[in-house]
């Protein structure tokens, strides 16, 4: 996809991430309509590329709030890029976490994009060459104690993404399935982050993630798995996943305990 002429629609975008995906299309010409239920993150941005950047607030988790954004695409004159970036993610055991997290966690991940990309295909489909990206993640390929209801809808993402680029595969969208590893964003609890530090887990930079993401936009890419050892991981869990079991199985006295000291708060199923 030719980046400086790309008409995009960006869910996520006030996110550690999103943020940094619409800093990336601008800096390349693209035009971009940031979805999002906050602005301020989105502010330094849109004081620097007046022309490009419009934000929208939406709550995705609504009806009302997934009716605005399809508005907004209409006035648009075209839109060729619709990107799934919004998430919400609540580390816990899942004992522990409430029933309203888990909701939010399979609407938000899962649900939102795909009545959102039902609702904005026929536009997509006007377009000369279009392309649909979903944000998904590592644990939407892999199971991960303390993320079972995020791995679930992340599981459920890929799957969508899967089946949906072979259900357009002789339109002009194409489907493009992001899975970056552990990021440096508001996303990740510290109980998380702390877990992530007691195992040594590689974390990246939101600006490295999003470049890559671009990257695989501009390159037509179908999948786009972040970071090693990560993607060997997700080989192995295909191919044996009792070897994985018993690795992970290892973690779980760690996961457990900072799961447990969530500064969040004790969860209350
Ligand atoms: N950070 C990581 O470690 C990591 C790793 C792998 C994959 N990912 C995935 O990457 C994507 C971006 O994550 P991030 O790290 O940038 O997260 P983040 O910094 O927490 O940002 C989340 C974004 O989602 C939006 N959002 C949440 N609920 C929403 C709602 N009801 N309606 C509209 N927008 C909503 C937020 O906007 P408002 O709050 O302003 O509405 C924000 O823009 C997510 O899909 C996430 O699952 C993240």
């Amino acid at each position: 996809m030719q980046l400086h002429d790309a008409r995009v629609i960006l869910t996520g975008a006030s996110g550690g991430i999103g943020l940094q995906i619409a800093a990336a299309l601008c800096a390349e010409g693209a035009r971009v309509l940031a979805v999002s239920r906050s602005g301020a993150a989105l502010e330094p941005l849109l004081k620097l590329y007046p022309e490009r950047l419009r934000w929208l607030e939406a709550d995705l988790g609504t009806a009302a709030g997934r009716q605005r954004v399809l508005a907004a695409s209409q006035g648009m004159d075209g839109f060729n890029l619709l990107i799934n970036a919004a998430g919400v993610n609540h580390f816990a055991m899942l004992e522990q976490l409430p029933e309203a997290d888990i909701e939010a966690m399979l609407q938000i991940n899962l649900l939102a994009p795909m009545l959102l990309t039902r609702q904005l295909l026929p536009g997509l489909k006007q377009a000369g060459s279009a392309m649909l990206v979903n944000v998904g993640s590592t644990y939407g390929s892999l199971g991960y104690a303390g993320y079972a209801a995020y791995c679930a809808s992340k599981f459920g993402l890929r799957g969508f993404s899967e089946a949906l680029r072979r259900e357009l595969a002789d339109s002009n969208v194409h489907v493009l399935y992001v899975a970056p590893r552990a990021t440096r964003t508001g996303m990740n609890s510290s109980a998380a982050q702390a877990l992530n530090a007691a195992l040594n887990t590689q974390v990246d930079d939101p600006v490295r993630v999003a470049s890559a993401v671009v990257h695989a936009i501009a390159g037509d890419r179908t999948e786009l798995y972040l970071g090693w050892p990560e993607r060997l991981f997700v080989r192995i869990n295909n191919l044996l996943p009792a070897l994985i079991d018993r690795g992970l199985r290892k973690h779980l006295p760690l996961i457990r305990q900072f799961s447990a000291h969530d500064p969040q708060g004790p969860r209350q199923p």
